[in-house]
């Protein structure tokens, strides 16, 4: 039986006779980091810096909503804001195994920095058992070179610290609960965020239209279905297309944006999720009155295969 509080102490002691100077962690707010973070933060306190990086390319509040849980633990931490960087390296592109790339590389750039001002030595990772005992390559690596923040210690000159290594998601779980760190029960979301949910190039104004699309989506089906009937995943994509409209009497020329939910058991085959038209109809409206660039709301009907999860 997992006991949180041996499991705390061990670690505890092991890690202050590991960790002989100053180590940084790469944090998402996502369980796994928050907990290893919050554990090697007992160990070594201060030493810690707990780093998340803003790319702008998050969902509706969610860098607020880190800084928040962040400071609630008593964390070391700092929030990166490289929205402006992430966008300027975006510029242009369209190709999305370029968009992962360039997310990717830029994450690495950034996050190094800040493990040189902070005279980093150690790196820490939130990985899990399942994290290396699967992480043979499987198939959807080679459709879609999926960005991790897990790719970061080849390219880093850091000594490796893995709290949370010999565990399972049940077990993090329980000690998170035991930390007080809220485990919100949420939805994958890729790393590379919103930039794949805008098919075609990211701007500014494309990243407010999605974000604002998806908030609306996880509002609605989060009312509508408690979490054991809700679609494994959910969210709003933005097309690259203009078509007619009418608002009141006037004709207009909008984006549409596109409505994804599947059941799936780990992503890697999916099924459209058949979904309550209430629902849908409330998403559509309140999409279409609240975002005035868009006039047309579709639901993706594909399973996968053929198709991915995600549009781009
Ligand atoms: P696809 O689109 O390949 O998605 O059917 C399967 C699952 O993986 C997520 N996904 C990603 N996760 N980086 C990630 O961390 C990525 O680049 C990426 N692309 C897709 C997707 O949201 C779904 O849960």
């Amino acid at each position: 039986m997992f006991d949180p509080q041996i499991f705390l102490e061990e670690s505890v002691k092991k890690l202050r006779e590991q960790v002989k100077g100053r180590a940084i962690i790469a944090c998402s707010g996502g369980v796994d980091s928050t907990v290893a973070a919050v554990i090697v933060s007992k160990a070594i306190g201060r030493d810690l810096l707990a780093v998340f990086v803003d790319t702008g390319l998050m969902r509706k509040n969610e860098a607020k909503n880190v800084e928040k849980l962040f400071s609630s633990l008593g964390l070391n931490y700092r929030i990166v804001d490289a929205s402006k960087e992430f966008l300027t390296a975006l510029k242009g592109v369209v190709d999305p195994e370029r968009k992962r790339k360039i997310i990717g590389a830029k994450f690495i750039e950034i996050f190094e920095r800040i493990a040189k001002e902070f005279n980093a030595e150690y790196l820490v990772q939130g990985t899990i058992a399942p994290d290396w005992i699967e992480s043979g390559g499987g198939l959807r690596d080679t459709i879609k070179s999926h960005h991790n923040v897990g790719g970061l210690p080849e390219k880093m000159n850091l000594k490796l610290v893995e709290p949370l290594r010999d565990l399972y998601k049940d077990e993090v779980r329980k000690l998170a609960k035991f930390l007080g760190i809220p485990v919100h029960e949420r939805q994958p979301f890729p790393g590379p965020g919103l930039a794949i949910r805008i098919i075609g190039e990211v701007t500014e104004e494309k990243l407010r239209i999605v974000r604002e699309a998806n908030a609306i989506v996880e509002e609605e089906v989060e009312k509508h279905y408690d979490f054991e009937s809700r679609p494994w995943q959910y969210f709003a994509v933005l097309l690259p297309v203009k078509t007619v409209g009418v608002h009141g009497d006037k004709r207009v020329y909008g984006y549409t944006v596109a409505i994804r939910m599947v059941e799936s058991l780990d992503g890697m085959t999916a099924a459209y999720f058949k979904v309550d038209y209430s629902l849908l109809d409330r998403i559509s409206t309140r999409i279409t009155t609240e975002i005035k660039e868009v006039n047309r709301v579709v639901y993706d009907i594909t399973n996968k295969p053929p198709g991915t999860i995600e549009w781009e």
